[in-house]
């Protein structure tokens, strides 16, 4: 067992060139900033995977998934142990007080027979941000009046695979549910013998789950949206990867439509045609029309 700053590690140590390699591997691939306090967690995380695999040491780790064989399903693997998963129903009620009451009336204001609305949850996890938007959404549009019909779509992106899986099922341990209001559950959720809770089919049909990479967004093909949720992603990344993914969902938002940050995601003048909206605890914008 190596003794590493005062901390115990039974792993490999890195040496600064070799941690320098890696961080800046991973920010290229997938815009995560590793800083150098994060170091221990680094070689804990190859370390474990290393040890599953049989793999040694950190050089041959990084060949093997340079490989053209494996290489690619050993990078979804990895990818998944080094991100963070964090997420819950009706995370920040704010966002969604916000998309409530200042979202939603303001785009059928804008637009009273739309047809469809469109919402995407960029970073979303096991799927729990993706469903709470379509239960509200969905609460909404069953008040409009009966002769308008909207259809709803909601698109959660990951890069994470093994979230993804978990999000398409719906299906949630009782202790991960223990936020959503009573009458939510009611209505969106079955219970199961098991103790988990499935999401109902009606609105498992309306949120559909996709691969993505939030760096590599060109190769993602999505119409504009409406409303686009983007929390607790963008704290991982460093301010020039933030303002350049900024860049990349101003271009997927349709003119008018709103993009919603995490309220800590403190951003000086994120992009010329986004337009702050001021809201207790919130930060979130509107993309400006074009006159
Ligand atoms: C902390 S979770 C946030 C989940 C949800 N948005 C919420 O606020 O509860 C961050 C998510 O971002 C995903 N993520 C990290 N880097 C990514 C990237 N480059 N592209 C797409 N998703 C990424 C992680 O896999 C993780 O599921």
């Amino acid at each position: 067992m190596a003794v590493l700053n005062g901390s115990l590690s039974c792993f490999e140590q890195m040496d600064d060139v070799q941690f320098n390699h890696w961080t800046s591997f991973l920010e290229q691939r997938t815009g995560m900033h590793l800083p150098r306090e994060r170091r221990s967690f680094l070689e804990t995380s190859l370390g474990l995977r290393m040890k599953e695999i049989g793999i040694q040491d950190f050089a041959a780790y990084f060949q093997h998934l340079q490989s053209a064989r494996d290489g690619e399903r050993e990078w979804l693997t990895l990818v998944d142990r080094l991100t963070v998963h964090e997420t819950r129903f009706f995370r920040h009620q704010p966002s969604l007080d916000f998309l409530e009451e200042i979202i939603l009336p303001r785009l059928f204001e804008a637009e009273p027979d739309r047809k469809k609305l469109q919402i995407w949850s960029a970073g979303c996890s096991t799927g729990e941000e993706a469903y709470t938007l379509g239960m509200i959404v969905n609460q909404f549009l069953q008040h409009l009046s009966n002769d308008r019909h909207c259809y709803l779509a909601v698109t959660g992106m990951d890069i994470s695979i093994p979230a993804l899986v978990k999000a398409r099922k719906a299906v949630y341990e009782q202790y991960k549910v223990r936020h959503v209001p009573e009458r939510y559950l009611e209505q969106y959720f079955i219970g199961q013998d098991n103790g988990c809770y499935q999401i109902i089919d009606t609105l498992k049909k309306r949120v559909c789950f996709v691969p993505f990479n939030i760096v590599d967004m060109k190769k993602t093909l999505l119409e504009p949206m409406d409303i686009i949720f983007c929390q607790n992603m963008l704290i991982y990344f460093n301010r020039d990867r933030r303002k350049k993914i900024i860049h990349q969902l101003v271009q997927r938002l349709k003119p008018g439509g709103f993009l919603v940050l995490g309220a800590g995601e403190s951003l000086n003048n994120p992009h010329p045609e986004l337009e702050k909206i001021n809201f207790p605890n919130s930060l979130a914008f509107s993309r400006k029309k074009i006159e």
